[in-house]
């Protein structure tokens, strides 16, 4: 019975069949539950489908519940954010900490664990910190952007609620308002699968938290106000990795493999990461366990994570860690340690070489990561079982960044919108049905000629439509998309000499063992193609991980909507909620 009942509930809700979907494992737990209660069976039976739908799926809500109560652990943070002086490069400069800390406290937690983040902002600026990649799944109310949340008034406090849902992976968090990032306020956010759960590779000895990003000796509001000005950012002073210039050793014993957890945290750069003498294993990717493929060395674009497995296998004493930048016109490099326990020989010259402008290059490691379909995830069932390629696109959207004079300024656009955050939160506005902040549907779903205009723009879609996205550069730089509350299956990069056609959905498209991730890269004049399941309600921020072309608009907001009013969908607006702008006082209205 229990067997017939999720085929049911199955063929009702494509979310079963997701692996990052809760619905799943929940399912063969219900099988057992109520498998030997006769009566309830009997009364099953004589029910439509319907009924038994309904039934299902409130016992599951009852059950997910009683798990949250029961068995996810708390994990309560308290941060206090304030400004530092620090001497990052040659000179003290003013960056934001996290308890005193440059760059940030990691988070270190389990799948499905809560995380309570009570947030003191003691900058003189409203702020926000986005958890960037945890999914904030049916609450987009705690992911800490512009577009769903009223940021935190200086000298007060704001309280983040999330779950860490059914995720497993190497993720990381920073500040979404003004330029802040610019100045620190990020660490890495890593989840760590739960003791049920097996990893597709062998367990490590212990692992490493890289957090590599480029950095500016400038003062970042002084960049903001370049910004401001229209004036594009100058290229950056250095490459960091946690925080240094040079310097952090890692260490580790001979014959012993280690895990990296390499983030990208820049505003701008991409970058390519090698280990001198060693070859690195890459087992995951922003929360999806790729095929182990052995690279020298590996890009990572800005708002992006990898995790490699390092083994110790060279003789005993430093090798250099090296993180340079790429498609630059000059290239910054930065080195770390890894030591071999006990040396006291120190690493020698000449680093190892990486890839420069080479964007070829970049284009063919990156069809290399895919998808291991049959190793699970967070959950123990395979990542293969949703089997993307096979589904209806019921929605297709064109996506054209390029760069816009709006009323004599430097702005970015998208379809020919520039996106500005209206001092309402667009989720505030849509849940209480405030007028006059947005308009759906605004962004056409395709380039257009027409002059770029300013607006928020806003993207309204269906909960659990399926969607391709073309992702169309316009520009002769490389960009970086990100989208919260989701990842994505990147089923292909375009190259500049070959435009996006229909036909290349036949020929070019993985449709098989794609990664699935949350942040992707667009090269130069090329495109990149994405499918993506939304089953995640909420508002969501869609962006340039390219933080200045994202201060300038490069940027909107899926609505991923349905009309029915449920938990079970879409969390309530949280009991301490901050409300600003129009939404001053929703709940009195
Ligand atoms: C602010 O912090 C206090 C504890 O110091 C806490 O009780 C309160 O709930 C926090 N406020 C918000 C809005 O989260
Ligand atoms: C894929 O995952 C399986 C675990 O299901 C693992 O045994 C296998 O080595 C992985 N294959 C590759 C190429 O990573």
């Amino acid at each position: 019975m229990s067997i017939q009942m999720s085929m049911k509930c199955a063929a009702k809700d494509p979310a079963v069949l997701d692996p990052g979907s809760m619905l799943h494992f929940e399912f063969v737990i219900f099988g057992f539950a109520v498998a030997d209660n006769k009566d309830l069976e009997r009364h099953i039976r004589m029910k439509q489908a319907t009924r038994i739908l309904y039934f299902c799926l409130g016992f599951l809500a009852l059950l997910n519940f009683s798990f949250v109560q029961a068995e996810d652990p708390y994990r309560y943070y308290t941060w206090t954010v304030t400004y530092g002086s620090v001497k990052v490069l040659d000179q003290p400069q003013r960056v934001i900490l996290i308890n005193g800390q440059f760059p940030g406290p990691n988070i270190e937690c389990n799948t499905n664990d809560n995380v309570i983040v009570n947030v003191f902002n003691k900058l003189d600026e409203p702020f926000l910190l986005t958890w960037n990649g945890v999914k904030q799944r049916r609450t987009s109310w705690q992911d800490g952007v512009l577009g769903t949340n009223c940021p935190i008034p200086p000298n007060s406090n704001w309280t983040y609620k999330f779950q860490t849902k059914d995720q497993i992976g190497t993720f990381n968090y920073f500040p979404s308002t003004a330029l802040h990032r610019a100045a620190g306020g990020f660490g890495g956010f890593n989840v760590i699968q739960r003791s049920v759960i097996s990893v597709p590779y062998p367990v490590p000895e212990a692992e490493f938290t890289l957090l590599v990003g480029d950095w500016y000796k400038t003062d970042h509001k002084v960049l903001q106000q370049k910004l401001d000005q229209g004036i594009p950012l100058p290229s950056p002073d250095a490459l960091l990795i946690n925080g240094l210039k040079n310097g952090p050793i890692f260490t580790g014993e001979k014959g012993k493999s280690y895990k990296f957890r390499v983030s990208n945290v820049g505003i701008s750069t991409s970058f390519n990461f090698r280990i001198q003498g060693h070859t690195m294993t890459l087992v995951e990717v922003e929360g999806a366990h790729t095929m182990q493929e052995v690279y020298e060395s590996l890009d990572v674009h800005p708002g992006q994570s990898v995790a490699v497995l390092v083994t110790l296998h060279a003789s005993p004493k430093d090798y250099y860690i090296v993180a340079s930048t790429r498609f630059t016109k000059s290239v910054l490099t930065t080195t770390g340690v890894l030591r071999y326990a006990g040396s006291n020989t120190p690493p020698s010259l000449p680093l190892p070489i990486g890839p420069t402008y080479h964007i070829h290059w970049s284009i063919k490691q990156a069809r290399t990561i895919r998808l291991n379909l049959t190793a699970n995830a967070a959950r123990p069932n395979p990542q293969g079982s949703f089997h993307y390629g096979g589904i209806n696109v019921v929605r297709q959207l064109f996506l054209a960044n390029t760069a816009a004079k709006i009323n004599g300024k430097l702005r970015y656009a998208v379809n020919g919108i520039s996106y500005v955050d209206p001092t309402t939160p667009l989720k505030l506005a849509d849940w209480f049905n405030i007028p006059g902040v947005f308009t759906l549907n605004s962004i056409p779903d395709k380039p257009t000629n027409a002059t770029p205009v300013l607006a928020p723009s806003v993207v309204g879609t269906t909960l659990h439509d399926f969607v391709e996205i073309v992702l169309i550069n316009t520009e002769d730089t490389v960009q970086s998309w990100h989208l919260d509350g989701y990842s994505f299956y990147v089923v292909a990069y375009g190259t500049r000499d070959r435009p996006w056609t229909p036909e290349k959905r036949n020929y070019r498209y993985n449709l098989v063992d794609a990664i699935s991730r949350h942040t992707v890269q667009v090269y130069p004049g090329a495109w990149a193609a994405i499918l993506v399941s939304l089953d995640n309600k909420g508002m969501w921020n869609f962006r340039s991980a390219i933080w200045s072309r994202r201060y300038l608009g490069q940027q909107l907001y899926f609505r991923v909507w349905n009309n029915e009013k449920s938990l079970y969908t879409e969390t309530d607006v949280p009991p301490n909620a901050l409300f600003c702008g129009k939404a001053k006082n929703p709940l009195n209205a």
